[in-house]
């Protein structure tokens, strides 16, 4: 009786002194397991004789029982402890900073677009824009370009099978605007030509801006009255600009403009051309519906990536296109 109670009070203090899950482990083998004390007293009932084996069965199974009860709620309390610890220990604090960021940016040629475009807005333009793919109408065909003319060869047009084509220029949406709707028209065309062309100072995608003024008593005066503030707004200086004659299918006269421009070398201002514009062509007008004889208007067309290299300083146009993180990151 004696060594039943103190196996009992013995078992029962160290379940109770248990401190992890493995230790647990280990007593219930000792007192539970096949070859444990408990279990021994259980096996020693059968050498007893009927009345001694009923009464110290009845002790051994109540030890049995008591030392399972008390081995599964220590195993709670740990296994509880034990989730509590890994919870405190994962915890996510959400008040820490972060890992430190890379902020995004505009890229070079977006950001001149859109200043280009935002002088052109305070100057009264709206903006319009047109299809990438278009056919031969749109892009040539009613911009005066005759069928065969050697200014169609100049565009090095990439064509699909069914005659459509990438737009060469952003001329095709002052087509598309004069269609809609009666005049004056006052607007500007952002966005991405095509041409079939790859070199240092070329390549096949590039983007333009294109202008379209039309109305009443509209002059060349007008024009290069715009584009001497637009060229000055968009390199925040006073600079000399110069038109010089040249040729365009849809305008008559056509000139392209060029700026005096330092190298910052100590070198002297050379020119340099920046943008195609004219009067738009009669025939032009005509094909939109729009009487010659009544409206005239002035047009212009330039390359934003030559505006953003000279205003930012780039000298490979190639860099644009490249994606180089350390390039781009200049500019933000
Ligand atoms: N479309 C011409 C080009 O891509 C640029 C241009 C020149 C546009 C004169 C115009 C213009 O609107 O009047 O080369």
């Amino acid at each position: 009786m004696n060594a039943v109670t103190e196996l009992q009070t013995r078992a029962l203090e160290q379940v109770a002194a248990a401190d992890d899950l493995q230790q647990l482990d280990e007593l219930r083998v000792r007192y539970l397991g096949k070859k444990g004390e408990v279990t021994a007293q259980l096996k020693s009932l059968g050498s007893m004789d009927p009345e001694q084996r009923k009464s110290y069965g009845q002790q051994v199974n109540a030890v049995r029982d008591a030392l399972n009860q008390a081995i599964n709620q220590r195993r709670k309390a740990l296994e509880a402890a034990a989730l509590e610890q890994k919870l405190l220990s994962e915890r996510v604090d959400v008040t820490l900073p972060g890992r430190g960021e890379h902020r995004g940016g505009l890229h070079p040629v977006t950001m001149a677009m859109e200043r280009a475009v935002g002088i052109f807005t305070r100057l009264g333009f709206e903006v319009a824009t047109g299809p990438e793919v278009e056919d031969d109408h749109y892009n040539f065909e009613s911009l005066n370009f005759p069928p065969h003319h050697p200014a169609r060869a100049m565009h090095d047009t990439f064509y699909f099978g069914d005659g459509r084509l990438l737009r060469t220029h952003t001329s095709p949406v002052q087509i598309r605007v004069m269609e809609k709707s009666d005049p004056p028209y006052r607007i500007i065309a952002p966005g991405k030509v095509f041409r079939s062309d790859s070199d240092q100072t070329h390549t096949p995608m590039f983007h333009q801006v294109e202008g379209l003024l039309v109305g009443r008593n509209v002059s060349m005066a007008d024009l290069k009255g715009v584009l001497h503030t637009f060229v000055n707004a968009f390199f925040e200086r006073s600079l000399e600009v110069r038109f010089r004659p040249s040729y365009f299918p849809f305008t008559e006269p056509s000139a392209e403009v060029d700026i005096g421009w330092e190298k910052g070398d100590g070198s002297e201002p050379g020119w340099l051309e920046i943008l195609g514009c004219g009067m738009v062509h009669p025939n032009v007008l005509h094909a939109c519906g729009v009487d010659p004889e009544e409206f005239t208007g002035y047009a212009f067309g330039m390359g934003v990536e030559r505006l953003a290299m000279l205003r930012y300083g780039v000298t490979d146009l190639r860099q644009f296109f490249e994606n180089d993180l350390e390039f781009l990151r200049q500019f933000h």
